[in-house]
């Protein structure tokens, strides 16, 4: 059976990474389009990058959740593809294998006039770190205002999957917001959110809780599909 995952933000919570909406439109004490647009970055690019900085820092120092984990092993038994629109490598660090990040990798950096000359990066990020060209390097992130180029491949897994498991999202940035339509019309969908973005369906089954505790009761009811 093929289950595709789409996660966000709160997956990540319970290992001290916090999210977006859940601090008042502030991303660390920032507002979100200073730090995260291609305005952002012309106006005060040594500012975005040290915000990354940090970013890349953090997650250094953080490790992967119980949740997180219990979705490594589903491919113990399932083909599992996860789609996420976090930027942190927890997925893989638990040891998922098939992991599609929407909106880039905070462990890469790209050149600022080429966006398919990608390096893996997981120390500081300075202005005058370039490559061979001479081009300045940048955060390998989807800001507000660019394409999400993985789209098509997200779009296609979501409409092959037989289940969908969605956790910690806001479901509120698009185009990956709009991914769900692209299932299948009887693809049962489960939804593990405490704020969850919609309610519970015969299709759709809500866990309103945190990913640590929902994630294993979805995955229970899957196992007995
Ligand atoms: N477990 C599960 N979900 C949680 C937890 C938790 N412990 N804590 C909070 N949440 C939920 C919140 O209820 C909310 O619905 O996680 C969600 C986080 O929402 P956002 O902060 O909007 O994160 P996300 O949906 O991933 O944002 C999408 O916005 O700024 C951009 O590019 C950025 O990828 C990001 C995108």
């Amino acid at each position: 059976m093929n289950i595709v995952v789409l996660s966000g933000a709160g997956i990540s919570a319970e290992s001290g990474i916090n999210t977006f909406r859940d601090s008042n439109g502030l991303w660390e004490g920032h507002d979100v389009m200073s730090v995260a647009s291609p305005q952002g970055f012309s106006k005060d690019p040594a500012l975005v990058l040290d915000f990354y900085n940090q970013r890349r820092k953090q997650l250094n120092e953080v490790s992967p959740n119980k949740a997180h984990k219990a979705l490594a092993e589903l491919e113990l038994k399932y083909t599992v593809h996860i789609i996420t629109q976090n930027v942190d490598d927890l997925h893989e660090r638990a040891g998922s294998t098939n992991v599609t990040h929407l909106h880039g990798e905070l462990f890469k950096a790209r050149s600022i006039h080429n966006e398919h000359e990608i390096y893996e990066w997981k120390k500081d990020l300075n202005l005058g770190d370039v490559n061979k060209h001479n081009h300045q390097l940048r955060p390998h992130i989807v800001w507000f205002g660019e394409a999400v180029p993985k789209m098509d491949e997200a779009i296609e897994l979501v409409h092959k999957a037989a289940i969908v498991i969605v956790v910690g999202t806001s479901m509120q940035v698009y185009p990956a917001a709009g991914l769900l339509q692209y299932a299948k019309h009887k693809t049962p969908i489960y939804f593990v959110d405490p704020k969850p973005a919609i309610d519970s369906s015969d299709r759709i089954t809500v866990f309103a809780e945190k990913a640590t505790t929902g994630i294993p009761k979805a995955i229970e009811l899957i196992e007995k599909l």
